[in-house]
């Protein structure tokens, strides 16, 4: 069992966008192929590919779909890189809080800007071709910077080190390898990992489910616990670091992570324990002065009411094809259970799969559900990046910009 038994997150094959369907992780493994730029932007709002280096490298991909589909149909380089715009601001919008996706649209038109600058605007032809490669080239690149920054954070780690991560910036955070996952990885194949403590992660549970998933196939020693746990194991003396991953950082060095990420902070600063933020540097946001400004993306109140399981009817038996076709017919149906309780059956991607929802709390109550937390810079111990290690600084501004080369 190794890192290389885990898929590969997203790729491209001739003129399509495939992607490993995250909701379904880890009973399916079923792969979504999306031959449209809509497909895409579908799969990053509905959570079937997320995680913010992911969500840099399908906003990209996303672009190129478009661009060999819709802007293949377009003859004029302006109205291209116009409409191209439009796409880009569509794909930015699908979830505010990683900057990743913003990065990696910005990226992808900044290209076709350059290439219509380089061709005298003449045909988009070329464009095209340019769009294409970059954004191919970036699925390489996230791997080449998160094995780098991998191997940066192993360094800071002891020999017998038990670590606490949330969330999952793990592979399928990103294009291959993972973040904080990466830097466990990383020091796992060194043998010093000897324990690592996975936060389930309420409401979405990509610990439970994805972290959990990745880590076995990994063979990486690992417990998964409920978030309400880490204070009396941190109290217990039995965690050396918290290593988590990260959405958007501001150049004070305040972080935006998943939910819960902040309360980790402040009690491993209690516990005296250290706090290692890991991102690749396109997650530092330069034009962002500190944490404030982080718009937090709000889900939806079913995420917190009931929760959902995936599965797939067995297609030879006639009572599952039978109750498959209601959702053919219908899409989707409640069923109503006793005392105002509800499951809903939905039909999902491909033959027989279906995602049920059971509500767990009363219905009619008010929610709140923002899906990350911002950090700030003073309870991080260190921000690794594939450049280098990011320590507070009365000028963090400088120091980050120093050691990403920005
Ligand atoms: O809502 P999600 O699953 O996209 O949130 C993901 C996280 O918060 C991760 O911890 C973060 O993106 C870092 S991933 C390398």
């Amino acid at each position: 069992m190794t890192i290389e038994s885990i898929p590969r997150t997203i790729w491209w094959n001739e003129g399509k966008v495939y992607l490993i369907d995250q909701t379904r992780l880890p009973l399916q493994g079923d792969v979504l192929v999306c031959s449209t730029h809509e497909g895409v932007l579908l799969a990053i709002r509905s959570l079937a590919v997320r995680g913010a280096p992911a969500l840099g490298v399908a906003a990209a991909l996303a672009l190129a779909l478009w661009s060999e589909k819709e802007g293949a149909e377009i003859g004029s380089v302006d109205e291209y890189l116009a409409r191209m715009a439009e796409v880009a601001a569509e794909i930015t919008a699908a979830r505010p809080t990683a900057v990743n996706l913003s990065w990696g649209a910005e990226r992808i038109l900044a290209t076709a800007r350059e290439a219509a600058r380089a061709d005298g605007g003449l045909a988009t032809e070329g464009l095209r071709a340019a769009v294409l490669e970059e954004s191919l080239g970036m699925l390489d690149e996230d791997e080449e910077r998160n094995r780098s920054l991998g191997a940066h954070g192993a360094g800071l780690l002891a020999e017998k080190s038990r670590v606490l991560t949330h969330c999952n910036a793990g592979s399928l955070a990103t294009a291959y390898y993972g973040t904080a996952l990466g830097v466990i990885f990383s020091a796992h194949e060194q043998s010093k990992i000897a324990h690592v403590w996975v936060d389930e992660t309420r409401p979405v549970n990509q610990g439970g489910r994805l972290t959990a998933w990745e880590l076995r196939m990994a063979g990486v020693p690992f417990a998964l616990i409920a978030d309400s746990m880490a204070a009396s194991i941190m109290r217990n003396g039995w965690v050396d670091a918290v290593i988590v991953g990260a959405d958007r950082i501001a150049v004070n060095g305040d972080t935006a992570n998943k939910i819960g990420t902040y309360g980790l902070a402040v009690l491993a600063k209690a516990h005296d324990v250290p706090f290692y933020v890991v991102a690749p540097s396109s997650t530092v946001d330069f034009s962002l002065p500190s944490g404030e400004g982080i718009v937090i993306e709000e889900r939806d109140p079913r995420e917190l009411e009931g929760f959902t399981v995936s599965g797939t009817f067995e297609s030879g038996s006639p009572e599952a094809s039978k109750a498959f076709d209601m959702l053919t017919s219908e899409g989707a149906y409640e069923v109503p259970l006793a005392k105002g309780h509800a499951m809903t059956i939905d039909r999902k991607g491909g033959a027989y799969a279906f995602d049920a929802w059971f509500r767990m709390t009363p219905p009619n109550i008010n929610t709140f559900n923002p899906a990350f937390d911002v950090t700030p810079a003073e309870l991080i111990t260190a921000i690794i990046t594939e450049k280098g290690i990011v320590r507070p600084d009365p000028d963090y501004k400088t120091a980050l910009a120093d050691a990403l080369g920005a």
